[in-house]
């Protein structure tokens, strides 16, 4: 298994209502970010590291003033790389699934809408299967992005990807799924939409730690290379993000 894994990555805790405080200084955490990042060109998954600083804290602070969150467990450190990745990668089409209030959607389409925006992107959709959560989350992403290229639908992400025609490009994993399946719904989403995913797309899945052992077939599937040409555990926070190339 290849990893990228802090020292600190089980003491670094946020309060998840209070998800907007600092918990280190900032160089602190573009360092840690930077290394995440390294080990992910190191093994082929993105072609660089480098992103813009500015950009990204003005799309932070879009988020504290015009979000609607009762709570997260995106950390900031992960709420910078799953931004970064976006900004690097720059998916034309991007899919997330399980979506709650928005906030892990507009991490990764806030690199393309929005304050703070770095390219244009066609169409960014987070899923969200709870429609009075989706209604939220739709609602704060307007707030943020008038043009609708970002936009939350109220559905089962395992038959809306299954339904969407187009390529993917990026897809981030955090539905918890029902009582029987949990997080291991994660390989029913990927397998929904991985015959169009073309080469050198990317699957960001988050609870790569906290969740492993119900994410135990996904985490086989992504980390065999027959499926997955790379992927790496990143390692910062307790919850971790797998992060796999097609
Ligand atoms: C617990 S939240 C993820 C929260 C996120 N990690 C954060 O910190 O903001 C998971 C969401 O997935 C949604 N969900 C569960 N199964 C789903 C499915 N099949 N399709 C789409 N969304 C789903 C749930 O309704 C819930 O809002």
């Amino acid at each position: 298994m290849t990893e990228y894994r802090t020292d600190d990555y089980d003491s670094y805790r946020m309060d998840y209502g209070r998800w907007h405080a600092p918990l280190e200084p900032e160089e602190d955490e573009v360092r840690v970010v930077r290394g995440a990042l390294q080990a992910l060109v190191e093994v082929g998954i993105l072609p660089h590291a480098k992103y813009q600083n500015e950009p990204f804290l003005r799309f932070r602070q879009a988020v504290v003033d015009l979000f609607d969150i009762p709570w997260t467990a995106i950390t900031p450190r992960m709420q910078r790389l799953i931004w970064a990745i976006n900004a690097i990668r720059q998916p034309k089409v991007m899919a997330a699934a399980g979506v709650f209030c928005g906030n892990t959607f507009i991490s990764n389409a806030g690199a393309a809408v929005g304050p703070g925006a770095v390219y244009v992107a066609e169409d960014l959709v987070g899923i969200e299967i709870k429609p009075e959560e989706a209604e939220r989350a739709e609602r704060n992403v307007r707030a943020i992005d008038p043009t609708g290229v970002a936009r939350v639908v109220a559905a089962d992400a395992v038959e809306y990807l299954r339904d969407y025609g187009r390529p993917l490009e990026l897809l981030y994993l955090d539905a918890d799924g029902d009582a029987e399946r949990g997080k291991s719904i994660y390989l029913d989403i990927l397998k929904a939409c991985y015959d169009r995913m073309p080469p050198g797309s990317v699957v960001l899945a988050h609870n790569s730690i906290n969740c492993a052992e119900r994410l135990e077939p996904y985490l086989r599937f992504v980390r065999d290379p027959s499926n997955m040409r790379a992927s790496v555990n990143v390692m910062f926070d307790p919850e971790g993000l797998e992060v796999s190339v097609r």
